[in-house]
């Protein structure tokens, strides 16, 4: 079966969900390829795909804009492709799911039949960040549930994620985030602490950064993936209204995992039933 997985990822954790999938469904015999969703990303071929994965984190309970601008743009499918949702969250809660709806409906006028959606919780980008051994836990979620979720692709299992009318209204409510990040990406700032080494520049995926006189400017197409603000060597961007929800720095994965008792104290309950589904 030749697999095609096109992801979107600001801080590399969709990243790293679809290339353990494809890693996995590689080793089970299939061919598998990972196209990153980017404005310099090259195209892929889908015409002989025979399924395909849709990877994106969840941004305040929707797919990113560029996600759902990239399968309004794919061409119709010439024959039912079965297609699977990969998504990653900084939260385990169900209310997340709300996010395949847009991409679903998209999917479904191209021709893709959605067969089912995965989900895992992996550490924040923004908000607060975690501590590396809740980081290190919720990558140990991540590969155990890795192995039985690339079976249910191998064998094209279908199962569906309901979405009542108040995550379709959530869903709904929360897209003003797709017209607001461009208005609010336009007054990031950089610090002093600027070295004008570029990789806030190379990170972005939407182009939306350029370095003028060795200082980085923002453009208008920012949808508030947090790349730039994460990756920075010198914490320097100031990312207007979310600096004080900002997180700087690669996780550690390496840490041990947080045990029960360390769990953080937010979203405690929902942390713990997701980590002791994954485990069971
Ligand atoms: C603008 C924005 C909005 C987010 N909204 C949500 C959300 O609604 N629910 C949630 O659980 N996590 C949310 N997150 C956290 C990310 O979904 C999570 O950290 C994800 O794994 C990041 O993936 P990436 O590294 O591939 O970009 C949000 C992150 C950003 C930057
Ligand atoms: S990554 Fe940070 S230090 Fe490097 S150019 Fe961008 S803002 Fe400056
Ligand atoms: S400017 Fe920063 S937050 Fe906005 S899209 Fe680019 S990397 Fe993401």
């Amino acid at each position: 079966m030749r697999i095609v997985c096109c992801y979107f990822s600001g801080t590399g954790n969709t990243k790293l969900a679809c290339g353990e999938l494809l890693k996995k469904l590689e080793e089970m015999g299939h061919s598998a390829v990972l196209f990153p969703i980017r404005k310099d990303a090259e195209r892929p071929n889908l015409s002989d795909c025979d399924c395909l994965i849709i990877g994106y984190p969840v941004h305040g309970f929707n797919a990113p804009a560029p996600v759902l601008k990239f399968l309004k743009s794919l061409d119709k499918a010439q024959k039912k492709t079965p297609c699977y949702l990969v998504r990653t969250s900084g939260e385990p809660l169900k209310l997340n799911n709300a996010s395949g709806i847009s991409p679903k409906r998209i999917l479904k006028k191209k021709g893709y039949v959605v067969y089912g959606e995965f989900h895992y919780v992996l550490p924040y980008n923004i908000i607060f960040r975690h501590s590396d051994g809740m980081a290190a836990r919720m990558k140990l979620g991540m590969e155990l549930r890795i192995p039985i979720d690339a079976e249910k692709i191998a064998h094209m299992q279908q199962f569906r994620v309901k979405n009542g009318p108040i995550r379709r209204f959530v869903s709904f409510a929360c897209r003003i985030e797709h017209v607001a990040m461009p208005a609010i990406g336009k007054h990031y700032k950089v610090t002093e602490k600027c070295i004008g080494c570029g990789k806030c520049e190379s990170v972005c995926p939407q182009k939306n950064i350029h370095l003028c006189d060795g200082k980085p400017t923002f453009g208008k197409s920012c949808v508030g993936c947090m790349g730039c603000a994460f990756s920075c060597p010198e914490d320097a961007i100031r990312p207007a209204l979310f600096n004080g929800w900002k997180v700087n720095g690669a996780y550690s994965f390496d840490a041990p995992p947080a045990t029960d008792d360390e769990v953080c104290n937010y979203c405690r309950r929902a942390y713990l039933r997701y980590f002791h589904e994954g485990e069971k």
